[in-house]
């Protein structure tokens, strides 16, 4: 069987992750050298059958939908505590560096799943906590605490942000927004607009030190994509998610992390399904969470998150940099 970008032979049940090389050609080479590598491959074959088949991976998913899809020989995962770029975080105003190391993050998502109990205190209690977008505290301090260290915002959420200053800008502790967003809009030298908005408000603030990810920095979250899923990020037509940068620059940053009101991957494969929860915890009427990742999982036509493609690499990573999620916990 051959697929485009594949010349050997693809690994039974694993269609996006694993290539092994063209069999008989090997075997034809030598045969003592051709039986061994069988043996070797076989043996690597069921052990990663054996570990994926753990992950319950029951959703029809991106991942699994039948498509140009680009393979990559199998690799030892990366450490991203050492994978960032150097000057991956430009500053925005002023020559701040970005350093900042926690040995304890909250991780607070903006799912509806966390007004389900009485984080807030707990989660205020965390060395750093990290919020995304225009998540707010004021009035659901109860359920998502009120301290923020760390916001990831999209360049889709700039506007939203920079519209409640008394929100999310003018606070009297020390705060660190991180802007991501395609490089064009984002960059000095093209005098975007967004990139003057943030400016005016870094000038404005003394307690905010802002931070925009610079383009080879972005090209790597996309490169990480395409190394975790084997799917390229573009032909795939993904776009990254503001979770993707979040949850990446958390492990570059915190010890260990604590998530909360993320669901696990096979959330919305459940059946029955769950009860409808808001996508976000500040618009109660706003789309259902599961609809909203199923929706953009399947999606083929335009770009699409892949929410649950995504949390399958943060169910992975959870092994590898103590990550715990609580709120479902899981
Ligand atoms: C950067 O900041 C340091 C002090 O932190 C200062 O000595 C230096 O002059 C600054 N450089 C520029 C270009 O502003
Ligand atoms: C920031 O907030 C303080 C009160 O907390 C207020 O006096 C001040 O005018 C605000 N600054 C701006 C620029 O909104
Ligand atoms: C996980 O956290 C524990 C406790 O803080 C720490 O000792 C350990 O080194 C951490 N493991 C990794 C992989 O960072």
């Amino acid at each position: 069987k051959s697929v485009s970008g594949c010349s050997g032979q693809l690994l039974p049940g694993h269609p996006g992750h694993f290539c092994l090389p063209n069999l008989s050609r090997i075997m034809s080479r030598s045969k003592a050298q051709g039986v061994m590598i069988f043996v070797v491959l076989f043996v690597l074959a069921t052990l990663l059958f054996l570990y994926s088949s753990s992950n319950g991976n029951t959703i029809i998913s991106y991942i699994s939908l039948p498509s140009s899809r680009k393979f990559y020989f199998f690799r030892p995962p990366l450490d991203l505590r050492l994978w960032g770029v150097k000057n991956g975080y430009l500053p925005v105003y002023g020559n701040k560096t970005f350093k900042l190391h926690c040995q304890e993050c909250a991780l607070i998502t903006s799912s509806s799943h966390l007004l389900g109990s009485n984080m807030g205190l707990e989660i205020d209690q965390s060395e750093c906590t990290i919020r995304m977008n225009d998540a707010p505290t004021t009035g659901y301090e109860k359920y998502v605490g009120s301290k923020t260290t760390i916001r990831v915002v999209a360049h889709s959420s700039v506007y939203r942000v920079l519209r409640k200053p008394q929100e999310f800008l003018n606070k009297t502790s020390e705060m660190m927004l991180i802007f991501w967003g395609p490089p064009n809009k984002m960059q000095q030298e093209k005098k975007g607009t967004l990139f003057r908005l943030i400016q005016k408000a870094s000038m404005t603030f003394p307690s905010l030190s802002t931070f925009i990810i610079s383009p080879q920095k972005m090209r790597q979250f996309d490169d990480l994509f395409r190394d975790e899923t084997g799917r390229d990020r573009k032909k795939s037509r993904s776009w990254l998610s503001t979770g993707w940068f979040t949850m990446v620059i958390a492990v570059e940053l915190c010890d260990r992390i604590h998530v909360y009101g993320m669901v696990p991957p096979n959330y919305c494969s459940q059946r029955p399904l769950p009860k409808k929860m808001a996508y976000h915890y500040y618009e109660p009427k706003g789309p259902d969470e599961c609809t909203t990742y199923l929706q953009n999982e399947r999606g083929w036509k335009g770009n699409h998150h892949r929410f649950i493609t995504e949390k399958k690499v943060y169910a992975r990573w959870a092994r590898r940099y103590n990550i715990t999620f609580s709120n479902p916990k899981w």
